[in-house]
C-alpha cells in the first residue's frame, strides 16, 4: 500500500485539467470543463472534468473518476501503477517497502531495457562474427538498403542462450526484469535465465512517443514459429499499438496503409509509402481503430490476398467505419502480400493499384460476385439475395440508390426489382433495431442487464434509494460524518445491493481512518468500471438542488421500508407455500 500522504500529494501535483488535458481537448463549460470522451466514441461533448471537485464523468458511457482512475482507464493501468505513473510526472519519488519492489517493474525501466537489448541486437547484426547471415537476409534476400535496416533499428538476436542474459546483466537489468520484460525466460530445469529470442532478425516495436515497447523476431528459414513476439509486459499491449504508427503518424493525415506484417510495412515505407502502419499478426481490435481514427480520416487496407487476410479485411472495415473513418480495400493480382508486390512489380505499379482501390462497398460486390457463378438461376439469386442484405445496411438513401444500379447491372436485373428486395430487407431491419432499442430502454429503466450493479434489477426502489444515501454522502461532508457516526441509524446491512454495501462499507471505513474519507483512496478497491458507477451517484446529486439532510433521512426510511416490504413479501410466501402444503395435506388425509 502506497502510504496517504504520497496519495494525497500525487493528486495535490498532478492537475486533473492538465492531465486530462494530454488526452482530450477541453473547452471551457462554464466553472468546469468539457471534451469528447477518450472513452468512446461521440460527436458532441459529454465527458466533464469538474474543477472544484477534481474529478471527471462522462454522461455519455458513465465513466467517471478521479485523476487516478482516469490513468487507470487511459493507459491500461491498475491502481498501484497509476499511481506510479502520475508520481514520475510529478517527480514525486514513491518510497520502496517491500511490497512495492515486489508488485512490478515500471514501464520506463522496461523502455530502457528494451531499448538496450535494441542496441545489442543491432550490434550484434553489423558484427561478423554473429551477424553475417542475417546482413545477408535482410539485404540480400529481403533487399532492404542498409539505410532502411537502421531507419527501423532492426537487429540480430544470436544463436546463443546468454549473450543477451549476461550483457543485460552487466547493465544492471535484474532477474526479474528480464523475465517480466519478455526477454528472457527461466529454465524450469536449473532455474537459470536464457535468451528468449535466439537466431532471429528483430524488428523493435515502437511507440507513438518513440519508446521500444517490444519485439518481433523472425526466422530466417521456414521453421516455426515465423514470428516470435514480445507478451503483453506493463509497457506494452498489443491491442493498443500498431507497427510504424510512430513514422506514419507524421505522413498520414489523408490517408493510412494498413497492412498485416512488418516487411510489408517495411518495404512500402522503403518505397516512398511513409504513411503504412501494420497490425501486429492479430486482427484489428476497437482500440486500434480507435488510435487510427486520431490520425487519420481515411484507411487502405492492404492485407493479404488469402481467406485469412479477407476476413480480416472485413472486420477491419467494420471497426474502422465504427469510428467514421473512412475505408478503402486494395486487391492486388500476383502477389500474396504488399512486400512482394513491390519486389515483382515495383513501387509505381503499387501507387497504380492505390488509384484502383475499392470502395468498401465494390469490395464486399466484388467478394460476392466470385463466390457464384451469376449464369446459373440458383446462384444469381443467392448472390442477388446476399447483395441486397448489404445494401440494406447502408445508411444513406443516395449511396443505396446507387448501389441498387450497380448490382442490378452486374446481374443483369432491373433496379426496381433489386429495390423492391432492398426496401423490403431493410423495413425488417429497422423493425428488428426499433423492437431491440424498446427491449433495450425497458431493461435499463428495470436496471436489468446491469452488469456492475445487478442486484439492482430485483428492487428497483431500494437501489435508487441506495444511490441517493451514496451519492450525498460522497457529496457532503457533514451527511457523511453524521451516517458514520450513527446518526442516521444506517448500517451495512440495511443496503440491499451488494454493490450499494461494498460502497457504503468503503466510505465507512475510509471516514473512521485517522486521515478521514479520501475519494481518491476508494480506487484502490474499486475497478475503474465501478468507480464511474460510484461518480455517477454523486453527479447525479449533485444536479439536484433539493439536498438537505431531510432528502436523507427519507431515502434511508425508503430503503428500509423497501427492504421491509420484500421481507414481508417472502414471509408472505413462505407462509402461502405452508399453507398451500396444509391444504394438500388435508385433502390427502381426507382421500
Ligand atoms: P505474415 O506471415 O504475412 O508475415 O504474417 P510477413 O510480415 O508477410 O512476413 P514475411 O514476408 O513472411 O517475412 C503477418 C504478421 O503476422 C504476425 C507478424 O506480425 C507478421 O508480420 N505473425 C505471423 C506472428 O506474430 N507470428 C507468426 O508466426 C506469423
Ligand atoms: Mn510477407
Amino acid at each position: 500500500m502506497i502510504p496517504r500522504e504520497i496519495v494525497e500529494e500525487i493528486i495535490h501535483r498532478n492537475d486533473i485539467e492538465e492531465v486530462i488535458s494530454s488526452y482530450v481537448t477541453l473547452k471551457r463549460a462554464g466553472s468546469n470543463f468539457s471534451g469528447l470522451c477518450p472513452f468512446h466514441s461521440e460527436k458532441t461533448p459529454s465527458f466533464t472534468v469538474f474543477s472544484s471537485s477534481k474529478n471527471f464523468y462522462c454522461f455519455g458511457c458513465g465513466a467517471g473518476g478521479d485523476v487516478i482512475t482516469f490513468i487507470m482507464k487511459a493507459e491500461n493501468l491498475d491502481y498501484p501503477s497509476a499511481l506510479e505513473f502520475l508520481a514520475r510526472r510529478a517527480g514525486i519519488t514513491i518510497p520502496k517497502n517491500g511490497q512495492a519492489e515486489e508488485r512490478g517493474i515500471s514501464r520506463t525501466r522496461i523502455y530502457e531495457m528494451n531499448l538496450a537489448a535494441a542496441k545489442f541486437f543491432r550490434q550484434c547484426l553489423f558484427d561478423p562474427a554473429h551477424g553475417a547471415e542475417a546482413l545477408d537476409y535482410l539485404a540480400n534476400k529481403r533487399r532492404l538498403s542498409g539505410a532502411v535496416i537502421k531507419h527501423f533499428g532492426l537487429g540480430y538476436s544470436p544463436n546463443d542462450f546468454g549473450m543477451l542474459t549476461s550483457h543485460m546483466k552487466r547493465l544492471g537489468f535484474t532477474d526479474e526484469e528480464l523475465m517480466v520484460g519478455f526477454l528472457c525466460g527461466k529454465s524450469q530445469k536449473n532455474g537459470r535465465l536464457y535468451d528468449y529470442f535466439r537466431n532471429r532478425v528483430m524488428f523493435p516495436i515502437i511507440d507513438v512517443s518513440g519508446n521500444i515497447i517490444a519485439f518481433g523476431g523472425r526466422v530466417m528459414d521456414d521453421s516455426k514459429p515465423k514470428y516470435l513476439n514480445t507478451s503483453d509486459t506493463p509497457g506494452f499491449k498489443k491491442s493498443k499499438n500498431l507497427f510504424a504508427l510512430n513514422y506514419a503518424k507524421k505522413n498520414c493525415a489523408d490517408r493510412l496503409i494498413l497492412c498485416e506484417g512488418y516487411m510489408d510495412v517495411i518495404a512500402l515505407h522503403a518505397v516512398g509509402f511513409e504513411n503504412a502502419v501494420a497490425t501486429l499478426g492479430t486482427a484489428i481490435t476497437p482500440e486500434q481503430a480507435r488510435l487510427i481514427s486520431k490520425y487519420t480520416k481515411s484507411v487502405l487496407i492492404s492485407y493479404d490476398m488469402d481467406e485469412a487476410g479477407r476476413r480480416a479485411a472485413d472486420k477491419a472495415m467494420k471497426l474502422l467505419s465504427d469510428v467514421e473513418v473512412d475505408v478503402k480495400v486494395l486487391r492486388m493480382n500476383g502477389a500474396k502480400d504488399p512486400d512482394e508486390y513491390i519486389k515483382t512489380f515495383g513501387a509505381d505499379k503499387f501507387r497504380q493499384l492505390i488509384g484502383k482501390s475499392q470502395s468498401g462497398f465494390e469490395y464486399k460486390l466484388d467478394s460476392v460476385l466470385s463466390k457464384y457463378d451469376t449464369n446459373i438461376p440458383e446462384d444469381k439469386i443467392k448472390a442477388a439475395a446476399e447483395l441486397c442484405k448489404i445494401i440494406a445496411a447502408v445508411y444513406s438513401g443516395v449511396e443505396r440508390s446507387v448501389y441498387i444500379a450497380t448490382v442490378a447491372d452486374k446481374l443483369g436485373l432491373t433496379a426496381d426489382v433489386v429495390k423492391n428486395d432492398v426496401d423490403r430487407i431493410r423495413a425488417g431491419l429497422i423493425r428488428q433495431y426499433k423492437a431491440k432499442e424498446g427491449q433495450e430502454a425497458r431493461m435499463e429503466a428495470r436496471n436489468i442487464g446491469d452488469r456492475i450493479n445487478p442486484d439492482a434489477a430485483k428492487n428497483v426502489m431500494a437501489a435508487s434509494a441506495e444511490e441517493a444515501i451514496l451519492g450525498l454522502m460522497l457529496l457532503y461532508d457533514d451527511m457523511r460524518s453524521r451516517v458514520v457516526k450513527g446518526g442516521s441509524k444506517l448500517t451495512a446491512d440495511d443496503f440491499y445491493t451488494d454493490f450499494g454495501r461494498r460502497v457504503f462499507e468503503a466510505i465507512t471505513e475510509l471516514e473512521a481512518s485517522e486521515g478521514g474519507f479520501m475519494y481518491s483512496l476508494l480506487g484502490e478497491r474499486f475497478t475503474t468500471d465501478e468507480m464511474g458507477r460510484i461518480q455517477s451517484m454523486e453527479q447525479k446529486r449533485r444536479q439536484l438542488s433539493t439536498n438537505s439532510a431531510d432528502v436523507l433521512d427519507s431515502c434511508i426510511m425508503t430503503l428500509k421500508a423497501a427492504k421491509d416490504k420484500e421481507n414481508e413479501e417472502n414471509d408472505w410466501r413462505v407462509a402461502l407455500a405452508k399453507k398451500q402444503e396444509q391444504l394438500k395435506k388435508k385433502k390427502e388425509n381426507k382421500n
